[in-house]
């Protein structure tokens, strides 16, 4: 199976989420990558519910909902509601995260832990047969538009590592400054999907820079 490309809605035109919306159901691209934020967890506020519901009556993809939030327990029902798919919560945000893992899946969607760049992999080794997705931040979350962190790289290798170990099913997300470079060393260190932000939509042509991280 070729990678998973998901393109970040957080670097889109919020006048013209309609738009850029079709773009992505026109494109290759696989998922919607929807960054939600709270200001609290991460030091920007980005959008909640009636933008994610807004994407969703529009989207003919899954939506990657990324929550960059603190409790993120007290509203995973909401988030359902609203149209996630696949819901990914921030293990830095989460005391109880085997409970919380178990709570996205009754709710019916697949379930995602997301590693802040000072995380390490193996506080994730008792959890990993449970989880549909890790994602990995190669920037520290908050902003589009910032710069690789590589040791991303090395993290990947790790994490594909312990997936195999533990004989989990585990896709590998990574999030944050991916481009065609960054992209295709996080390809050959194992990751699954890759999400794209500024790449994508500072694009003169978005739907073929879609295609050419769909291509690497
Ligand atoms: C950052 C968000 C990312 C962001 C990535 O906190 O989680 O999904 O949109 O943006 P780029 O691809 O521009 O680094
Ligand atoms: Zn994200």
């Amino acid at each position: 199976m070729s990678h998973i490309v998901s393109p970040s809605v957080l670097s889109c035109d919020f006048a013209n989420i309609q738009r850029d919306v079709e773009m992505i159901n026109n494109s290759t691209a696989d998922w919607f990558h929807v960054d939600v934020m709270d200001g609290v967890f991460v030091p920007n506020i980005s959008f909640g519910f009636p933008v994610v519901e807004a994407i969703k009556k529009h989207a003919t993809k899954p939506l990657d909902v990324h929550l960059m939030i603190v409790n993120p327990d007290q509203y995973v029902e909401q988030f359902k509601k609203a149209g996630a798919d696949l819901l990914t919560v921030h293990y830095e945000a989460c005391t109880h995260l085997h409970r919380t893992i178990q709570v996205i899946k009754a709710n019916g969607m697949k379930a995602g832990v997301a590693l802040n760049p000072h995380t390490p992999i193996n506080v994730l080794s008792d959890v990993i047969q449970e989880l549909d997705l890790v994602l990995i931040m190669s920037v520290n979350p908050g902003f589009g538009g910032q710069k690789f962190i590589p040791n991303a790289i090395n993290k990947v290798k790790q994490l594909k590592q312990l997936i195999q170990e533990k004989n989990a099913n585990t896709i590998i997300e990574i999030d944050g400054g991916v481009n065609l470079e960054t992209g295709k060393q996080l390809l050959e260190a194992g990751a699954d999907a890759l999400v794209a932000g500024s790449f994508v939509f500072n694009a003169t042509n978005p739907t073929q820079t879609i295609a050419d991280l769909k291509n690497l």
